[in-house]
């Protein structure tokens, strides 16, 4: 399997399925000197982790039955750094980081070995490798994004030196869209809602739903703030919004992304969506009245905040019949047991982050190659 591996300089390759010992990642390019314990890594695949919200109040993890938007699987993921630090500090050399599976259960998914699940990647895997791995999905099962998971946790450490912080959200989830924007709500709800009463909402239809054996999707904005220096960027082919899309879309049930104003843009005029210039602090802080594109002009970044939205997908294992063939041709309907998320979007707002902070920490490391003075 060929496009496994992402980034220039900061080279990330994820490897392993669901169902096999394990799944992890090695990171290339990272360099030496950043300091990178094991809970840097683990503390970000807690949270895209199964159930892994609300916390209770002590702190610990919740049943993850009563996040209804996650599935029930109780998924340990502990990491463990194989290469490439030392004393807790990076030391310039590959960076292999694993999770051993330890709660799989093939059974979940006997009733799709030789049959095609609508909306997910098996008919297409099947096509192209003549054999699939039905256990889970293979390496279209969402746990691939553990790899991604615990590369970004490297990126944001990396980030957070230079003073650039990243904040992903759920903006909308099954029809319910948040207007309302409470930074610190965020991580105390199972949504990753920025408002409380919207976030009920949502876990209310989304409740419904799972009891209806349907799911939902809904949408992630994420900000990227804090010290960007105007210019990260490859002015062609490597546009930062470019690549950003490439990143976030190859995340599962990711189907649209858009930046700043995004396809509000298409019924705008050139006056009213100029993020028009004036003076500020020096010449190379100006102040931009407005950010329509979201931070990025020219493919580069303007200094300014970078805002993009992505669209999820509905979960498609769901448990109302529907419609498909098997293996030899025949037509068969098919109604998916097993343990499901029901929406995805508040175990993707982690992943989102993290192949955000992959993008941008390759793009820094490639800019300081951009000029001799
Ligand atoms: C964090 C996360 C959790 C997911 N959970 C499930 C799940 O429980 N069941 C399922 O069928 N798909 C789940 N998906 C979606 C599938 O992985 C995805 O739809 C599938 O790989 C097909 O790819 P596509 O949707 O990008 O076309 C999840 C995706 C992500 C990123």
């Amino acid at each position: 399997m060929a496009g496994s591996s992402f980034g220039t300089l900061f080279t990330v390759t994820t490897f392993g399925e669901s169902h096999g010992p394990a799944l992890g990642v090695t990171v290339d390019g990272c360099p030496a000197g950043l300091s990178l314990r094991t809970w840097d890594i683990q503390r970000e695949l807690d949270r895209r982790r199964p159930g892994a919200h609300p916390k209770a109040s002590d702190g610990s993890d919740q049943d993850p039955k009563l996040n209804p938007a996650s599935t029930s699987r109780k998924e340990a993921d502990e990491c463990e750094i194989l290469s490439g630090v030392y004393n807790d500090i990076t030391t310039g050399t590959p960076i292999t980081i694993v999770v051993r599976n330890t709660n799989q259960n093939s059974g979940d998914y006997s009733d799709i070995a030789d049959a095609f699940r609508p909306g997910h990647a098996d008919w297409g895997f099947t096509q192209k490798y003549g054999c699939r791995d039905w256990r889970g999905g293979g390496r279209a099962s969402a746990r691939e994004t553990i790899g991604r998971v615990a590369a970004g946790a490297i990126a944001k450490k990396f980030l957070a030196e230079a003073g650039i912080t990243i904040l992903a959200w759920t903006s909308e989830a099954a029809g319910i869209t948040c207007e309302e924007f409470d930074e610190a709500e965020i991580e105390r709800n199972p949504l990753r809602a920025p408002c409380p009463i919207k976030a009920q909402q949502m876990l209310d239809r989304i409740v419904a739903l799972k009891a209806a054996g349907d799911s939902c999707g809904g949408v992630i904005t994420c900000r990227v703030s804090g010290n960007i220096p105007a210019g990260l960027g490859e002015p062609v082919f490597d546009k930062l919004d470019a690549l950003l899309a490439h990143a976030v879309l190859s995340i599962g049930a990711v189907k649209g992304i858009e930046f700043g104003s995004g396809f509000e843009s298409a019924r705008m005029t050139g006056s009213t969506w100029n993020d028009q210039m004036r003076n500020g602090t020096s010449a190379d802080k100006p102040v931009f009245v407005t950010n329509h594109a979201g931070g990025i002009i020219g493919g580069l970044s303007s200094g300014q905040d970078i805002l993009f939205r992505a669209a999820i997908k509905p979960i498609p294992s769901i448990s109302i019949p529907q419609h498909t063939i098997d293996t030899k041709g025949v037509e068969r309907t098919i109604a998916i047991s097993g343990r499901h998320d029901v929406c995805a979007c508040p175990r993707v707002v982690p992943v989102i982050e993290a192949m955000t902070a992959i993008t941008l920490m390759d793009l820094l490391l490639r800019n300081r190659a951009s000029r001799i003075y």
